[in-house]
C-alpha cells in the first residue's frame, strides 16, 4: 500500500458515541499511566476469582512475568457460570449460521451445559489438567464448546486453523505432544468440503502422542474410523452429564497454545494463561468495542487465529455478549452473504480485516446496497495497516458515516488489543491505530533502543509487561527470551515498524522481519522456503512479500531448480500446489520465478531486499555485499519475460 503515508485530510471526533460509551473521558489514560498496576487490579476485580491474588505483578524472573500471583480462577467460570447464574441464563451467547444456511442459537445456559458435557467426555478419554488437546475444526459451535471444555478441566487447547495441511498439523501436534485431537468429518468452504478427518489420519502417521481422536459429524462426507482410536462426538457425549464444575486453577495455569510464524522455519507455540489473559481480553473487549448487553457482536475472523480466540470466544463471552458466528466464505453463495447476515441478526458491532474490506470494495457497492445495515454502530479493523482509502470506504459504505472505526493493533503474542482508539474518546485518523490502550505502554525506538522523534520511523516496542502477554514459547523458553526481549533489553520487541505523529498517534508500518502478512495471516519466509525445497525438483528457494491490492501482501518465490530439471509452466503449478499441501492454501505463492542462482551476501544470506526491489521495479541500492552480481542480472531478465 503506497498510500500509507498520505496526509490526513479528515479527522473524526467521537461525536454522539461519547454520550453512552463505557469510556467517555480521556482521563483513563492518565489514571492508568499514574499507576498501571492499580489500573489492572481494578480490571481484575470485574471477574470472579476463586481466590484473590496476593500480588498484581511479579517481575522477579523477568521476562517471565507473572500476573495476579497466588490467585485462583477459571476463565470458563467468567465466560459461562457467571452469566448462567444471572438474568443472562437465557440470553443468547452464540448465534451460528452454517455456510449451507442452517441456523443455531445457544443461550448461556445451553452453552454451559454443552461445555459441561464435553468436559466430562474429555475426562472419560483420560484428559487431565495440563494435558494438551489439538482442535482441528471449522467454524462450528462445537469449536468454542471444545475450547471451553478443555479450559474448564485445566487442559490446554491448541487450535490449528482448518486451512492448514496435514503436514502443518502434524508438526503442531508433535510440538505440544497432544494426547487427544478433536476434529470433524469435513468442513464446508465455498460449497466444497474440506476433508479434515482425512487430514488428521495422514498427520497422525507421523505422530506418537495422540491416543484418541474425537470426530464431529458435520459435512457427512465419508471418513474412515480407526477402531480403538477414533470416536464420534455424538456417541461420546451421549449420556454424559451436562454438569462439570470449573476447576479452579492458578492464575498462571496454561490456557492455550497457538502456533504462529516467526523468522525461522519452525512455528512458535505461543502460550497464554487463565488469569492475566482473562483480565486483558475482558477489559479490551468491553472498552474497545463498547460492548453492551443489547449488542449483537460479529467478529468475522476464524477461531483458528488469535483474533477468534480473544474476540469471538473469551473476550465477548466473558462480558456476557451475544456473538454471531458464521461458518463459511464471505462470498458464498453470493457476495451479499455478509450483508444479509448483518441485516438478519441486526448486527451492531462488526470486527473484520482490511483484506476483506478491500475485497468487497473491489466487488462494488451493489452487493451492499439494498441491505439494511442501520443497526451497525461500531466497526473494527485488525490484521494489517488499513489504508486510508479502504478506511473511508468502510466508514461510508458499511458504516453509513455513523460508526466510529476502531483500528486495533495487536498480535498473537500480545493476546489482547494493544494500540487502538477508544470509540467514545479518540479522534480517529484513517490509517492510524491511535494510542496504546490505557495501562499499555508502547514507543518507537531506533537501533539503539532510543525513542525517535515524532514522525520518524523506527521499531515498535512495548515497554512494560501487560496482563495478557504470552508467557513463553512452548517448550522453548530461550526462544521466548531471544525473540521478544533479545533485541532491546527490558523491552518487548514486536517485529513491527511504526511512527508516532506529533499528536501521539501511532501509525503502524508493518513487519520489519522476515514475516509476510497475507490477508492478515502471518507466514514466515523460512517456512515457505523450506516447503519449496522439500520438493524434489528444487535446489534452492527465496521468498518475499510484495504489495497486493486485496491481500495486502502476496507471496512471490524465486526458485533454483536441481540440475537437469526443466523449467516448465506445469512445474510452476506443481510447486504452488506443493506449498499449499505443505502449509496450506493461504501460503500458495502468487508467482514463481525460476532463476539459476539467488543474490546472496558473502556470508551466504539471501538478500531479500534485492529481490523485493527487483519485483517492485525499484533501483537496487548498495550491492557491494553481493556474492554474485550475475544473479541480479538474471532475476531482472526473468522479470521481463
Ligand atoms: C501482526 C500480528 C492480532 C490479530 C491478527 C494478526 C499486523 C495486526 C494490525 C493493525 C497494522 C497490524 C502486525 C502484527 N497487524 N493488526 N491494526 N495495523 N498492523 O495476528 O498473526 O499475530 O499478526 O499483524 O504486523 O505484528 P498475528
Amino acid at each position: 500500500m503506497s498510500e500509507g503515508r498520505v496526509k490526513v485530510v479528515e479527522k473524526f471526533p467521537p461525536g454522539r458515541f461519547a454520550e453512552t460509551a463505557w469510556v467517555r473521558e480521556g482521563r483513563v489514560y492518565e489514571e492508568a499511566g499514574r499507576d498501571y498496576l492499580a489500573f489492572w487490579e481494578r480490571a481484575a476485580e470485574e471477574l470472579h476469582w476463586f481466590r484473590r491474588w496476593k500480588r498484581v505483578l511479579d517481575r522477579s524472573e523477568a521476562p517471565f512475568y507473572r500476573w495476579f500471583v497466588g490467585g485462583e480462577i477459571n476463565i470458563t467460570y467468567n465466560c459461562l457460570d457467571r452469566h448462567a447464574e444471572s438474568w443472562r441464563r437465557n440470553k443468547v451467547a452464540i448465534i451460528w449460521e452454517g455456510e449451507p444456511g442452517e441456523r443455531r442459537v445457544l443461550t448461556y445456559g445451553e452453552l454451559l451445559r454443552e461445555v459441561g458435557r464435553f468436559a466430562n467426555a474429555l475426562r472419560s478419554l483420560g484428559v487431565e489438567r495440563g494435558d494438551r488437546v489439538t482442535l482441528y475444526m471449522g467454524m462450528v459451535p462445537e469449536l468454542p464448546v471444545a475450547m471451553l471444555a478443555c479450559a474448564r478441566i485445566g487442559a490446554v487447547h491448541s487450535v490449528v486453523f482448518g486451512g492448514f495441511s496435514a503436514r502443518a498439523l502434524a508438526d503442531r501436534i508433535n510440538d505440544c505432544e497432544a494426547k487427544v485431537v478433536v476434529t470433524q468429518d469435513g468442513a464446508f468452504r465455498r460449497g466444497r468440503i474440506i476433508p479434515l478427518k482425512d487430514n488428521v489420519d495422514v498427520a497422525l502417521r507421523e505422530v506418537q502422542s495422540v491416543e484418541r481422536v474425537v470426530v464431529l459429524k458435520r459435512a457427512d462426507n465419508d471418513v474412515e474410523m480407526h477402531g480403538d482410536r477414533d470416536v464420534w462426538w455424538h456417541e461420546l457425549v451421549a449420556g454424559k452429564s451436562p454438569k462439570c464444575d470449573a476447576l479452579p486453577v492458578d492464575s498462571e495455569h496454561p490456557l492455550f497454545i497457538l502456533y504462529t510464524s516467526g523468522t525461522t522455519g519452525k512455528p512458535k507455540g505461543v502460550l497464554h494463561v487463565h488469569g492475566g489473559y482473562n483480565v486483558g481480553v475482558h477489559l479490551t473487549a468491553k472498552w474497545v468495542f463498547d460492548l453492551k448487553d443489547r449488542d449483537i457482536y460479529w467478529c468475522t475472523a476464524d477461531i483458528g487465529w488469535i483474533t477468534g480466540h480473544s474476540y469471538i470466544v473469551y473476550g465477548p463471552l466473558s462480558n456476557g455478549a451475544t456473538v454471531v458466528m458464521y461458518e463459511g466464505a464471505p462470498d458464498y453463495p453470493s457476495p451479499a452473504r455478509w450483508w444479509e447476515i448483518i441485516e438478519r441478526y441486526g448486527v451492531t458491532i462488526l470486527y473484520t480485516a482490511p483484506t476483506a474490506i478491500r475485497f468487497f470494495m473491489k466487488l462494488g457497492e451493489e452487493w451492499i446496497k439494498g441491505h439494511d445495515l442501520s443497526t451497525l454502530r461500531l466497526l473494527g479493523s485488525v490484521g494489517e495497516p488499513i489504508n486510508p482509502r479502504a478506511w473511508l470506504w468502510y466508514h461510508e459504505v458499511v458504516g453509513g458515516r455513523r460508526c466510529p472505526i476502531v483500528d486495533t493493533w495487536w498480535q498473537t503474542e500480545t493476546g489482547m488489543i494493544m494500540i487502538t482508539p477508544l470509540p467514545g474518546v479518540s479522534t480517529l485518523k484513517p490509517g492510524s491505530a491511535s494510542r496504546p490502550f490505557p495501562g499499555v505502554f508502547a514507543k518507537v525506538v531506533d537501533e539503539n533502543g532510543e525513542e525517535v522523534k515524532p514522525n520518524q520511523g523506527g521499531y515498535l516496542v512495548i515497554t512494560r509487561p501487560w496482563p495478557a502477554m504470552l508467557r513463553t514459547v512452548w517448550g522453548d523458553p530461550e526462544r521466548y527470551v531471544k525473540t521478544y526481549f533479545g533485541t532491546f533489553p527490558g523491552m518487548y520487541f514486536t517485529g513491527d515498524g511504526a511512527r508516532v505523529d506529533e499528536e501521539g498517534d501511532f501509525w503502524i508500518i508493518g513487519r520489519i522481519d522476515d514475516v509476510i502478512n497475507v490477508s492478515g495471516h502471518r507466514l514466515g519466509t523460512a517456512e515457505l522456503e523450506s516447503a519449496l525445497v522439500s520438493h524434489e525438483s528444487v535446489a534452492e528457494a527465496a521468498v518475499i512479500g510484495v504489495p497486493h491490492e486485496i491481500k495486502g501482501q502476496a507471496v512471490v518465490a524465486f526458485v533454483v531448480l536441481r540440475d537437469g530439471v526443466e523449467s516448465t509452466p506445469e512445474l510452476k503449478e506443481e510447486l504452488r500446489r506443493h506449498v499449499a499441501e505443505e502449509i496450506g492454501p493461504i501460503a500458495k505463492p502468487e508467482e514463481i520465478h525460476f532463476v539459476s542462482m539467488l543474490p546472496k551476501t558473502r556470508s551466504g544470506k539471501i538478500m531479500r531486499r534485492i529481490l523485493r526491489a527487483l519485483e517492485e521495479g525499484r533501483e537496487i541500492g548498495d550491492v557491494t555485499t553481493l556474492e554474485d552480481v550475475k544473479a541480479i542480472e538474471e532475476v531482472k531478465r526473468t522479470e521481463q519475460e
